[in-house]
């Protein structure tokens, strides 16, 4: 292929890839996103494997069916719990590349002027350098996700010291290097300080954090994609990489924002590090009044507005479609039914809109925290599925909460409030919950498919 058709190629890509990311900001549009995406991806491959500079087409093709069948077999696996850990294992992929991209271009460089030389030992140095910090980072938020780790920070004495000893130990060593002209021994002391800081920087944040962390690697990874681009020389690989990296550095911002969080604390390790075991909190007290799916029928019969606050225990459950049939009944009846979306509710963003979608619930009744939070004290039953972290009061009212200043849905200011879980055990971040022992509050034990069909049913 002709390198004005390579360039073409590409730019049609790029342009691809930009109205994917517009695409799926919106959910009418995310599936058009996606295969707005698969396209300029598609585009991108074929361009780059038969592009001139690509040499060894025969071993490109076997790595590619290899990955391929890997990628697909692992998709159709996958429950939409698993996608954060399975995003997180992804990343570290990019990282672990990016560092292999930046070795191979270390041993062969490509053909440069005498002048680019310094430029591109930078380009390696940081190429690897990010890429080590996202492999091992993305590795422990795997394992953290999963549960392969405990959620709990890692407190190391000084950390904070220990990780700016990090960074200038690295700068020193990126001066070396290109003062050497490109010191191998530099070189791998750095990989080495690199992966051992991408595992503590992830390894000391605390479990009500991690979403943070994972858009943060996700950002991390669109860099290091970038550094490659720039290793190899490949223009499309550094737009692509800068588009990942900033809009998952604009969804960390977000995502801070949502949380009360502040963006340099979260990655310090500054949050969650308060957390302790919760059996060291101060127990709710109190008495927990339980009701059955046959009673939470009839008290969603005599009411005239519900909200419907869903959290991960309904995607484990697999309840949505049994939750959209009830409010569809609800709303035949002409009750004011609406639901209301915590934006980590779940286990990445957006989950509960993609389950709530896929179970057709219209979208207009599907509302975010900041639209509706307001309008729970007017409201006469709120049903919480599965959710937890998202509905804590303790997050409201208590200074000494580790999720204290996070906003959550103010479930508690409606006049009655019925919780869908199996037991009282805490959420993932650990907390205990007092909203289950508020005199408002009763609870429906059991796994939320079961028991949301058996209200169905008795609807
Ligand atoms: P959580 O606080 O995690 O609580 C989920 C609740 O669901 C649990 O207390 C569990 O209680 C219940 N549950 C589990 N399986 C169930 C089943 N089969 N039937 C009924 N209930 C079931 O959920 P949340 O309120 O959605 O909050 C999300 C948490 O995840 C936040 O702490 C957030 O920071 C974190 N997080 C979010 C993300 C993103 S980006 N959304 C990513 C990583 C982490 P039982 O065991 O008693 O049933």
């Amino acid at each position: 292929m002709s390198q004005g058709l390579v360039t073409t190629a590409y730019i049609v890509a790029a342009i691809l890839f930009i109205l994917s990311l517009a695409g799926l900001s919106q959910q009418q549009t995310a599936k058009k996103g996606c295969y707005t995406g698969m396209a300029g991806m598609a585009i991108a491959l074929v361009a780059t494997v038969f592009s001139q500079d690509a040499h060894g087409l025969g071993w490109v093709i076997i790595a590619m069916l290899i990955g391929a069948i890997i990628g697909i077999q692992r998709a159709k696996k996958v429950e939409m719990t698993q996608m954060p850990e399975l995003i997180a294992m992804l990343h570290s992929f990019v990282g672990l590349a990016a560092v292999l991209v930046g070795f191979n271009s270390y041993i062969y460089p490509m053909d440069i002027d005498a002048d680019m030389q310094s430029i591109h030992l930078v380009e390696v140095f940081i190429g690897i350098f990010i890429g080590a910090v996202t492999f091992t980072g993305s590795l422990v938020a795997w394992a953290k996700l999963n549960g392969k780790m405990s959620g709990k920070p890692l407190q190391l004495p000084n950390k904070h010291l220990l990780n700016i000893t990090a960074l200038v130990v690295s700068f020193l060593l990126l001066l070396w290097f290109v003062g050497a002209g490109g010191s191998i021994f530099a070189l791998l002391l750095m990989t080495l300080i690199a992966l051992a800081f991408g595992y503590h920087l992830v390894a000391s944040i605390g479990g009500a954090d991690m979403p943070v962390v994972i858009s943060m690697l996700n950002s991390y990874s669109g860099w290091a994609a970038a550094a490659a681009g720039f290793m190899l020389g490949n223009d499309l690989l550094i737009v692509t990489g800068a588009l990942v990296g900033s809009s998952g550095a604009i969804l960390s911002y977000i995502m801070c924002r949502a949380m009360n969080r502040q963006f340099l604390s979260v990655i310090s390790g500054g949050f969650g590090g308060g957390v302790k075991p919760s059996s060291t909190h101060t127990q709710p007290q109190g008495q927990v009044a339980e009701i059955t799916p046959a009673q939470v029928a009839e008290t969603l019969k005599q009411a005239e507005s519900v909200i419907i606050t869903p959290g991960y225990g309904m995607a484990v459950a697999h309840a949505q479609n049994a939750v959209a049939d009830i409010a569809a009944k609800l709303r035949a009846q002409g009750v004011k039914v609406r639901f209301a979306i915590h934006p980590v509710a779940g286990r990445l963003p957006g989950h509960m809109n993609v389950l709530l979608a896929e179970a057709r619930v219209p979208y207009d009744i599907v509302l975010e925290m900041d639209e509706i939070n307001d309008d729970f004290k007017h409201t006469d039953v709120v049903l919480v599925i599965g959710a937890n972290d998202t509905v804590n009061p303790s997050a409201a009212n208590d200074p000494a909460s580790p999720i204290a200043g996070m906003p959550v849905l103010h479930v508690w200011e409606a006049k009655e409030v019925i919780v869908f879980k199996r037991s009282m055990q805490a959420g993932y971040a650990g907390v205990d919950n007092p909203l289950f022992f508020m005199d408002n509050v009763r609870m429906c034990f059991g796994d939320a498919k079961n028991t949301l069909e058996a209200v169905d049913k008795d609807l």
